[in-house]
């Protein structure tokens, strides 16, 4: 039976290039997932586009001193060059900037509004006498009030994950002159968020299947002081207030960019001409949305977020929300500022993607935080995708292509060893597929290499290298079982490794991509003319690997 698969992912702020912490974060695990439910054959929407607004935005712009929309531009270009690049497949990738999106934003405002979820207060907020301005969330600093950590922003502490408001912080200082703010008053909307205290812990109690952290998180959030939130700030940059005469004010970033999953479904919905269609993931109670993103965005997907919804009135809550730990740099925490990263670009710009997604995939942050290291990268590069999974396609096909006259050889009965590993070739789709289903990447990638693993065994004992020279139909035999096995992972891998995948679909002479074959395995047949085999990987030598070390280090 067909599903309906909502695949919702952060929205990356459009003030720098992508990293391998938001890469292996939210933008890989969703499109693996998503990968395997197209080729099961589901209806799948992943959308996501630039959160092109907020202090991080506006920050960036003055320290270079472009516009905003300058700098989102550039950033949003840049995201699309390094999806194509790393083979992330959207069903749209837009951003906050788009008119249908203050359109959605705006209803959602006014339908709250109208049900007596938003009301004005007038809060103290701190006001820079120096610059002249106030100072919403990033502008200030200071000591977080729930872990005493003394460099949290005024939104968000990234020592214990507390959202914040910048008036919570002790010792606050100005960022952009390091002047100690003065409080002043200014009126501001409030989104009744405490009101939903009991139906969203109701709604939370029995998600048993979500990730302990994000479900306790959520919990231990809820049962603390959960209070109503301010949704606008005085600001220019961002989006307008519903509503006339408010034009010092723009809505809060966070408020209006969680609206984006909706706003981009309804987008994608008119682009490809039918506008009711975004109705299929937002109304059918069936549809599944899973929600991918980092750690530090938990509160706003398990609990801003769905109050908003149950507010609204009628959409669908989200069914998981997966959220990834951190992805450090040699164990240390990524930093944009120290420029401690590997950026996407750079990597595009000298190695290929399915190497970096096979990494990202094997140490995924899926329970604890993991390190990237540009040594472990090499040896995981080098031992089990060139040893390991290169080396058994490649030596089976060349050999193959050699002895056979380019096509794949005909097999004659098949023994118990031969029908054992085919048939554990079949089972792995089912371990594979469960593993991916239930967002365990990283058991998923074990399987499919420990079915490669199998296959070169099997080779280690059936020796078609050797028997072709006294027995050349049993040789014919193994290697047609063997070129079944690689056929199985080529869809197998395909959700991880999409490049690979096809490019072995290519040299087994199989017309299409995996996409348009599906998640099982079809037999490869015999006499079926075959393309000449390319290796698939490269060994990366030392020197290569010692050139980013100091790169990364001189970036420091
Ligand atoms: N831009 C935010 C970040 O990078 C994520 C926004 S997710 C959204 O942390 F749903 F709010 F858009
Ligand atoms: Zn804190």
């Amino acid at each position: 039976m067909t599903e309906r698969i909502f695949v919702a992912v952060a929205w990356p702020y459009a003030n720098g290039p992508l990293h391998l912490g938001h890469i292996a974060g939210c933008y890989l695990p969703a499109d693996i997932f998503a990968r395997y439910h197209r080729l099961i054959g589901n209806d799948v929407l992943m959308v996501s586009g630039s959160d092109s607004h907020g202090t991080p935005i506006t920050l960036r712009s003055e320290q270079e001193g472009i516009s905003p929309k300058e700098l989102v531009a550039r950033f949003h270009d840049s995201f699309m060059e390094s999806w194509e690049g790393l083979g992330i497949q959207w069903d749209l990738f837009t951003s906050t900037a788009t008119d249908n999106h203050r359109e959605v934003v705006h209803d959602i405002w006014r339908t709250l509004d109208e049900k007596g979820l938003i009301y004005t207060a007038v809060m103290p907020l701190p006001y820079c006498h120096v610059d002249k301005r106030f100072l919403p969330d990033r502008y200030v600093e200071g000591t977080c009030p729930h872990c005493s950590f003394d460099k949290a922003r005024g939104d968000q502490c990234d020592n214990c994950g507390h959202t914040l408001e910048p008036q919570e912080l002790k010792d606050l200082r100005c960022r952009l002159c390091g002047a100690t703010p003065e409080i002043r008053e200014s009126e501001h909307f409030f989104f009744s968020l405490s009101s939903f205290r009991e139906a969203l812990l109701e709604w939370v109690g029995p998600q048993t299947t979500w990730r302990p952290n994000v479900r306790n998180f959520t919990v231990s959030f809820l049962e603390g002081e959960l209070k109503d939130r301010p949704i606008s700030r005085d600001i220019s940059w961002g989006v307008p207030l519903p509503m006339d005469g408010q034009d010092s004010k723009r809505v809060y970033v966070w408020f209006e960019a969680v609206v984006g999953y909706l706003s981009a479904s309804k987008e994608w919905a008119k682009l490809r001409g039918t506008p009711d269609a975004w109705e299929d993931f937002w109304k059918d109670p069936s549809c599944r949305p899973y929600y991918f993103i980092g750690k530090d965005n938990i509160p706003f997907h398990t609990i801003i977020w769905p109050a908003m919804l149950m507010g609204y009135g009628g959409l669908n809550l989200p069914f998981d929300v997966p959220a990834n730990e951190f992805l450090t740099i040699e164990g240390s925490q990524l930093s944009t500022s120290r420029n401690w990263a590997v950026w996407v670009p750079d990597y595009l710009e000298r190695f290929d993607p399915d190497p970096l997604r096979y990494y990202l995939s094997a140490h995924m942050p899926e329970t604890s935080d993991s390190s990237f290291s540009w040594k472990e990268f090499q040896r995981r590069n080098n031992d089990e995708l060139v040893a390991t999974f290169g080396n058994l396609v490649h030596r089976v096909l060349s050999f193959t292509y050699r002895n056979f006259d380019g096509q794949v050889p005909e097999p004659g009965d098949l023994d118990q060893r031969d029908n054992e590993m085919l048939e554990k070739a079949q089972a792995a789709f089912d371990d594979v597929g469960k593993e991916i289903a239930n967002c365990h990447f990283r058991d998923a990638l074990r399987h499919i290499m420990a079915l490669s693993q199998e296959a070169n065994r099997y080779l280690d004992s059936t020796e078609p290298w050797k028997t072709i020279k006294e027995n050349k139909p049993q040789a014919g035999t193994s290697l047609w079982v063997a070129v079944n096995v690689i056929g199985a992972l080529s869809t197998l891998v395909w959700p991880f490794l999409p490049f690979s995948g096809d490019k072995i679909r290519a040299m087994l002479g199989l017309s299409g991509t995996v996409s348009d074959s599906g998640w099982m395995h079809r037999e490869v047949a015999a006499n079926q003319p075959m393309n000449s085999p390319k290796a698939l990987f490269t060994k990366l030598e030392d020197e290569v690997i010692q050139q980013e070390e100091e790169r990364l280090h001189a970036g420091r």
